[in-house]
C-alpha cells in the first residue's frame, strides 16, 4: 500500500463529492490495486480433454463465449452452431472449424440430431431461452444459459425442475459475479470490515445512447418480446445485490415508467424514420444517421455484413434501428426504482436510469463499522474507528474478456464444472440465480400495481 501516487482529485471526480462526505473528511492512506484471482480455486483442474459445446445463436454473446475456445483450445471446443443469419453462421463456422453437418439455421435443427457434445450455449434472444433449454436438458446437455433465464417466473421454475430432474449443470450468465471488482466487493462485505450491513444504494446508469439502441429501437424494447427492463438489464443488479449482501430479499416495492421515448415527445417536423427527411434530425440526440452511419457506432445488432455508408443507410431505411425513437413499439421503462427489504432489516434502494452520459454501476454500502463507495472502476472503503481509507482499483482485465474480465471468468468456471461434473465449481448456477430473477419479476409486478409491497418468497 502506498499513498505516493494517490490523486485525491481523481477520486472526487469519479466518485462524486458524496464519496468524501460533506462533513468529516478522513485521510486517505492507501491506494491498492489487485485482481482477486479468478482462477484460483484449488479444486480447478486442467480438463483431460476439451469440453465440447454447441452454440445456439452466434451473435454478440455467442461469439464472446466461444472466443474462450479460441484462446484455450485445450479446455473448450466448439463443435456445432445454429444461427439464422448466413454471414454470421459462415464466419463462426469457419473460425471454429465446424463441419457442414453441424451447422444449422435454427436451434430446433441442432437439437433434432442425437446428442453429440457435452454442453449447449444458449445465446439467442430472450424468448428462445425457454424452449431451447427445455429441449436440451432431457437430451442430457449441460447448459450455459444467457440471462434473463426465461420470460416468466413459472418458466424459470420449469427449467430449474428439469435441471434437477436430469441432474444437469446450468450456468446463468451473470457475468458480473466473475469480475474482480464485484468479487472484491463481496470479499469486503464477507470480511466484516464494514460491520453489519445496514443499507445499500445502487444505481445502474444505462447511458442514454445505449438506452436508445437496445431498449427503444433494439431487441429489448418490448417486454412481451423479451422481458421487462428490470430483468433484461437489471437482473445483473438484483443478482449482484443478493450475492454481495449474502442474504435473501424479503419484500420489494417499485415505481417507474416510460417517461420519454413516446410519440407525444416527438419533436415537430420529425418523421417515422430518421431517413424520411426528418426536419429535426440534425438537432436530435438520438439521430440514427449520426449514430450508425456517421459515427459507425453500435453496428453489430444491425446484422449487416458490410458497414459502408450505403449498407448502413439501407438498414436504417428498412430495419428497426432507423426508426424515430419516439415512434417505435417500445414499452420498457426508461427509469425505475426498486426498494427492497432484505433479511436482518437491511434496506436496499436501487435505481435504473436511462438518462446518464456515463455507464458504470455506482454502489454505496453502509455498515455499522465502515462504508464502501464504488463505481466499477474503483472502490473507497472507510473504517469508522481508525479513519483509515483504502482506495482499491481492479487490476487489468484479462485480454479479450469483456465485462471487466467477467465473460471469460464465467466460461472458465463453466468448463471446470462440466469437465468435473461438479456444479459447486460455479458461482452462478441456475439455483443461485433464481432469487434475483424472482426479485425482478416481483418488482415489475409491484410497478404495475402502483408500487404495492410484494413478498419475494422463493417457495411461492
Ligand atoms: N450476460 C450479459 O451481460 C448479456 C449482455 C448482452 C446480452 N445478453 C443476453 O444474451 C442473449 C443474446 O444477446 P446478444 O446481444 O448476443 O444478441 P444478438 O442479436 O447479437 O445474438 C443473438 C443471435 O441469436 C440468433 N438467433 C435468432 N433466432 C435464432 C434461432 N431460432 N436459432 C438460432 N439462433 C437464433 C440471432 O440471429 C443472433 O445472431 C440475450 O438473451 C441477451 O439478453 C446478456
Amino acid at each position: 500500500m502506498s499513498s505516493k501516487n494517490w490523486n485525491r482529485r481523481d477520486l472526487l471526480i469519479t466518485l462524486g463529492s458524496a464519496a468524501l462526505g460533506i462533513g468529516v473528511v478522513h485521510p486517505v492512506i492507501g491506494e491498492t490495486s489487485s485482481n482477486p484471482e479468478l482462477f484460483d480455486n484449488p479444486k480447478f483442474k486442467k480438463p483431460e480433454r476439451p469440453v465440447t459445446c454447441i452454440v445456439l445463436g452466434a451473435g454478440g454473446r455467442g461469439n464472446v463465449y466461444a472466443s474462450y475456445a479460441a484462446k484455450f483450445p485445450e479446455e473448450m471446443k466448439i463443435v456445432g452452431v445454429a444461427e439464422p443469419i448466413p454471414f454470421r453462421r459462415e464466419r463462426f463456422s469457419e473460425k471454429y472449424n465446424i463441419p457442414a453437418e453441424h451447422q444449422w439455421v435454427t436451434w430446433e435443427h441442432a437439437l433434432q440430431v442425437p446428442k453429440f457434445a457435452d454442453a449447449v450455449i444458449i445465446t439467442m434472444p430472450d424468448n428462445l431461452h425457454y424452449p431451447s433449454a427445455m429441449e436440451a436438458l432431457p437430451q442430457g446437455y449441460d447448459l450455459l444459459l444467457e440471462k434473463a433465464i426465461a420470460q416468466s417466473w413459472q418458466e424459470c421454475k420449469d427449467i430449474l425442475d428439469l435441471t434437477n430432474k436430469y441432474n444437469k449443470i446450468v450456468a446463468i450468465c451473470h457475468v458480473l459475479r466473475y469480475t474482480p471488482y464485484f468479487r472484491k466487493m463481496k470479499e469486503v462485505v464477507e470480511s466484516g470490515r464494514l460491520g453489519d450491513v445496514v443499507s445499500v444504494q445502487h444505481l445502474e446508469p444505462v447511458e442514454h445512447i445505449h438506452m436508445s439502441h437496445s431498449f427503444v429501437r433494439g431487441n429489448w424494447r418490448n417486454s412481451e418480446e423479451s422481458t421487462p427492463m428490470i430483468l433484461s438489464k437489471s437482473c445483473h443488479d438484483t443478482d449482484i445485490l443478493r450475492w454481495v449482501i449474502g442474504k435473501s430479499c424479503k419484500k420489494v416495492s417499485s415505481f417507474g415508467s416510460l417517461k420519454h421515448f413516446r410519440e407525444e415527445d416527438a419533436p415537430p417536423g420529425s418523421t417515422a424514420r430518421c431517413t424520411d427527411g426528418c426536419a429535426f434530425e440534425r438537432d436530435c440526440i438520438f439521430s440514427a444517421i449520426k449514430l450508425y452511419k456517421e459515427k459507425k457506432g453500435w453496428l453489430h445488432h444491425l446484422a449487416i455484413e458490410n458497414h459502408d455508408d450505403a449498407s448502413v443507410l439501407k438498414a436504417l431505411q428498412e430495419g428497426p434501428y432507423g426508426k424515430c425513437v419516439y415512434r417505435t413499439d417500445n414499452d420498457v421503462v426508461d427509469h425505475q426504482i426498486v426498494n427492497m427489504e432484505f433479511e436482518d432489516e437491511i434496506t436496499v434502494a436501487f435505481s435504473m436510469e436511462a438518462f446518464s452520459h456515463y455507464p458504470g454501476r455506482r454502489t454505496r454500502i453502509f455498515g455499522t463499522k465502515g462504508d464502501l463507495v464504488g463505481d466499477e472502476s474503483q472502490m473507497l472503503i472507510t473504517d469508522f474507528l481508525t479513519g483509515k481509507q483504502e482506495n482499491w482499483k481492479p487490476g487489468k482485465a484479462r485480454e479479450g474478456s469483456g465485462h471487466g474480465g467477467g465473460d471469460h471468468g464465467l466460461v472458465h468456471d463453466f468448463i471446470q464444472a462440466v469437465s468435473q461434473q461438479d456444479p459447486g465449481l460455479l458461482t452462478s448456477t441456475i439455483e443461485a440465480s433464481m432469487e434475483s430473477h424472482l426479485m425482478g419479476f416481483k418488482a415489475e409486478e409491484s410497478r404495475l400495481k402502483g408500487g404495492k409491497v410484494l413478498e419475494t418468497n422463493i417457495n411461492s
